[in-house]
């Protein structure tokens, strides 16, 4: 069987370096270690709208945003198919028939939505029903393309539980069509969920709290000599905590051993500096100044790469219109197999006229017999 990927992001923003650490930069190493048959990497913009319905500009402006995020950080046209979900209509339709195999009370189980509703402060009775299908809309996103691996982070894991359950439901029913698909979550605990700057659980742009992948040197740098550490870490004697400390999270996520070994050769490895600073006698400032120059060696080759992208934009849309004809292709031989499958295929299908024309042969048959006998 293929190996195929199927991911992507919603484009309500720039992406940080949250969806860096979570996502991003496996999927570029993915791509380039040769072993995917096919890889699909969506801009999610018709779920976009399940919330934002009555802000498409913003929507609309963030495409290219979010293609030139993925092409700074090395996703390749030439080996990663990027597309734009709504210009696949084949993927709404498939979203309509799944509709049928998932009850009202299993998405409203579905942790993600439950927290999402939260977070959106939807009321009880102003849940837009869109917004309220998306899982299932997202499981039309990962079989449309047959994927078998979807490269997320951890908040996306009950997306992917349900569409694996879509997956049995109709194969069960409807004969072996589906491919079920399994997640691939990030290696390191750090790189699970990026804390904000301000030691918020999540890094989001609505808490102002993000680094972003575009973001100018000086901007990195503002960002991370704010950042929240340990509130109890007053004078650099003091002992410090290093656990829920943000600085040494993204340490964790950032940091390789060569940066450290060449960055702050007093010390042997991460390990080391995490000692000291729970000892005492290491100061916030001295961590943070490792920090930004781990980051700013990072991020600098993906702001300069965005800057050469952004000197051709519709170059980027060229990239994106290729991507969504494969894409779209892919998507349209699965559906044709799911009508067939789910016997909708009415017009392609010799054998119903042939069964059919036999059934109606043999009524007229009868129907002669008995005249004859009276
Ligand atoms: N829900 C994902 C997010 O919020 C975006 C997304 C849409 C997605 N369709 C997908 C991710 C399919 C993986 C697979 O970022």
């Amino acid at each position: 069987m293929s190996k195929i990927i199927l991911t992507g992001d919603r484009p309500t923003g720039r992406l940080h370096i949250g969806h860096y650490v979570g996502s991003l930069r496996r999927r570029v190493e993915l791509q380039n270690s040769g072993t995917f048959d096919e890889i699909y990497i969506m801009i999610a913009d018709a779920q976009a709208l399940t919330d934002n319905m009555d802000n498409p500009d913003k929507v609309r402006s963030n495409i290219i945003e979010v293609a030139l995020d993925y092409l700074a950080c090395g996703l390749d046209p030439a080996k990663s198919n990027l597309l734009i979900q709504s210009m696949i209509p084949e993927l709404t339709e498939l979203t309509f028939y799944y509709m049928n195999l998932v009850t009202v009370a299993r998405l409203q189980r579905n942790p993600t939505v439950k927290t999402e509703i939260q977070m959106r402060k939807f009321e009880n009775n102003s849940i837009p029903v869109g917004f309220f299908n998306y899982p299932i809309s997202q499981a039309a996103d990962i079989t449309a393309f047959r994927a078998t691996t979807v490269p997320v982070g951890e908040d996306q894991e009950p997306m992917i539980e349900q569409t694996r359950e879509i997956v049995r439901k109709f194969n069960s029913v409807y004969g072996e069509t589906l491919v079920e698909p399994e997640i691939l979550l990030p290696e390191t605990a750090a790189a699970l969920r990026l804390p904000g700057t301000d030691g918020h659980a999540k890094m989001s742009k609505s808490l102002g709290n993000c680094i972003y992948l575009s973001d100018e040197a000086d901007v990195i740098k503002k960002k991370v000599m704010s950042m929240y550490t340990d509130p109890g870490h007053l004078r650099v004697e003091d002992p410090g905590k290093v656990e829920g400390n943000t600085v040494f999270t993204y340490l964790d996520a950032f940091a390789t051993q060569e940066q450290i070994e060449r960055l702050a050769p007093e010390y042997a490895n991460l390990e080391e500096i995490k000692d000291h600073y729970r000892r005492g006698g290491l100061g916030d400032v001295k961590v943070k100044k490792l920090l930004n120059n781990v980051l700013q060696e990072t991020l600098e080759p993906i702001r300069l790469r965005r800057h050469e992208y952004e000197k051709d934009i519709a170059a980027v849309y060229d990239v994106l219109k290729k991507g969504t004809e494969v894409a779209e292709a892919k998507a349209a031989e699965t559906l044709h197999d799911v009508r067939e499958a789910m016997k909708i295929n009415y017009f392609d299908s010799k054998e119903l006229v042939v069964e059919q024309q036999k059934f109606f042969d043999q009524a007229a048959a009868e129907r002669a017999q008995k005249n004859r006998r009276r």
